[in-house]
């Protein structure tokens, strides 16, 4: 980003409205090897600048004028800042500013040095993102491993239950009844065949670290979901709205995991329900493609919400308000939409209660 800087060079030094005696000063900040400038502190105009400031920041919007200047590189519109250390727009370089009163020939000026510290920040930037990838992957790995532990404990009595519900089946198939025994045992045996195919999927991720991913209906994803949940809405006396966008683009995603993630969410806003009166329960599924052209599904209760201490907690594994909750729901939730390139999301819904929501992206915009 040099041509700038080497034009304003040739340019030489700008001076001020009111040169105050700045022939000295002007050759002094010359001599200064960052973007350099000095305002009177009484007016706050530019009296003096080196070549460098007029390279780097002189052609800013209001760079004649000290609260001008730093609008500009403050600004919430064109610039961005961390503190003393601002962006300029227009270069995208980062500057530090240093202010110093100095008084010269009885003028008050504040000096302001700008050292481009663009470099640094890209390095900590760069350090940044790599530090959040390991993150990300310590995290996926430490949910692996918890996954993988519960997988193998589980496996085994899964497969008995889905045996003895079987056996029970055919019992009253033979008996010729009743028939609400025979559909309670039917779902009973969809849920264990449900928790079976989790946890072989989730044993299969361990191992592959590669989850399968192809292009998937979300409207037969939020079907599966909600024929398990079916029986505990009832007895809730919930009624679940759904409002999925017409012709809705498929979703690039693992299937099992997706279902995992809404059922999460989902007994999530029932449980959030539990003293809420029969008849304000309402729970709404949303799904519509979003302004990014992802797949957004929204899952809105009118539960208690969640105060301002709490929403900072959610995600974190292990952060329970239930006596019989773990409290890694979400954490897996986020775990897995995260490795789906999507975003898990959590706001106050309107008229109370809660929306936790999440995006995926369409086959057509993976990665
Ligand atoms: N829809 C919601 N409304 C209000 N609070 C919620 C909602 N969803 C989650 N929470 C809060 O976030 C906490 C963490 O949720 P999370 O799903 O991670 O764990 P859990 O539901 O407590 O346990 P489990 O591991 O069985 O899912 C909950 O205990 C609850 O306090
Ligand atoms: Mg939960």
């Amino acid at each position: 980003m040099t041509p700038p800087r080497a034009a304003a060079r040739r340019a030489g030094t700008i001076a001020g409205p009111d040169p105050a005696g700045s022939a000295g000063l002007t050759a002094v900040l010359d001599a200064v090897p960052f973007a350099c400038a000095a305002f009177d502190r009484r007016t706050g105009a530019l009296q003096a600048a080196n070549a460098r400031f007029q390279g780097d920041l002189g052609t800013l919007p209001g760079h004649a004028q000290r609260d001008a200047l730093l609008a500009t590189l403050h600004g919430d519109l064109t610039g961005e800042a961390r503190g003393d250390e601002v962006r300029a727009p227009g270069s995208g370089r980062w500057y530090a500013l240093h202010w110093r009163d100095l008084d010269v020939d009885d003028v008050p000026l504040a000096l302001l040095t700008a050292v481009d510290i663009s470099e640094r920040i890209e390095t900590l930037d760069s350090h940044k993102s790599q530090q959040e990838k390991l993150l990300f992957t310590s995290r996926m790995m430490s949910v692996g491993e918890m996954a993988a532990t519960l997988a193998h404990e589980l496996n085994q009595p899964l497969a008995a239950i889905v045996n003895y519900l079987n056996g029970s089946l055919r019992l009253v198939e033979q008996a010729g009844g009743p028939v609400q025994v025979e559909r309670a045992l039917t779902a009973a045996r969809t849920q264990a065949e449900h928790a079976a195919a989790v946890i072989a999927r989730v044993r299969e991720f361990v191992r592959a670290r590669e989850p399968r991913r192809d292009a998937q209906d979300l409207p037969l994803i939020v079907d599966t979901v909600l024929e398990l949940l079916r029986l505990e809405a009832e007895r809730q006396q919930l009624r679940i709205e759904l409002a999925l966008a017409p012709a809705l683009p498929q979703v690039y995603a693992d299937r099992v995991m997706v279902e995992q993630v809404l059922l999460n969410l989902v007994k999530n806003a029932i449980e959030a329900m539990r003293e809420v009166p029969a008849a304000q329960r309402g729970l709404r599924i949303e799904a519509r493609v979003n302004l990014d052209d992802e797949i957004e599904v929204r899952v809105c209760d009118r539960g208690p919400g969640l105060s301002q201490a709490q929403s900072e907690q959610l995600f974190s594994p292990f952060y329970t308000t239930k006596s019989d909750g773990l409290g890694i729901g979400l954490a897996i939730c986020r775990s897995i939409i995260e490795y789906h390139e999507g975003r898990l999301f959590f706001e106050a819904r309107d008229g109370g209660g809660s929306v936790f929501g999440f995006t995926l992206p369409t086959p057509d915009r993976r990665l």
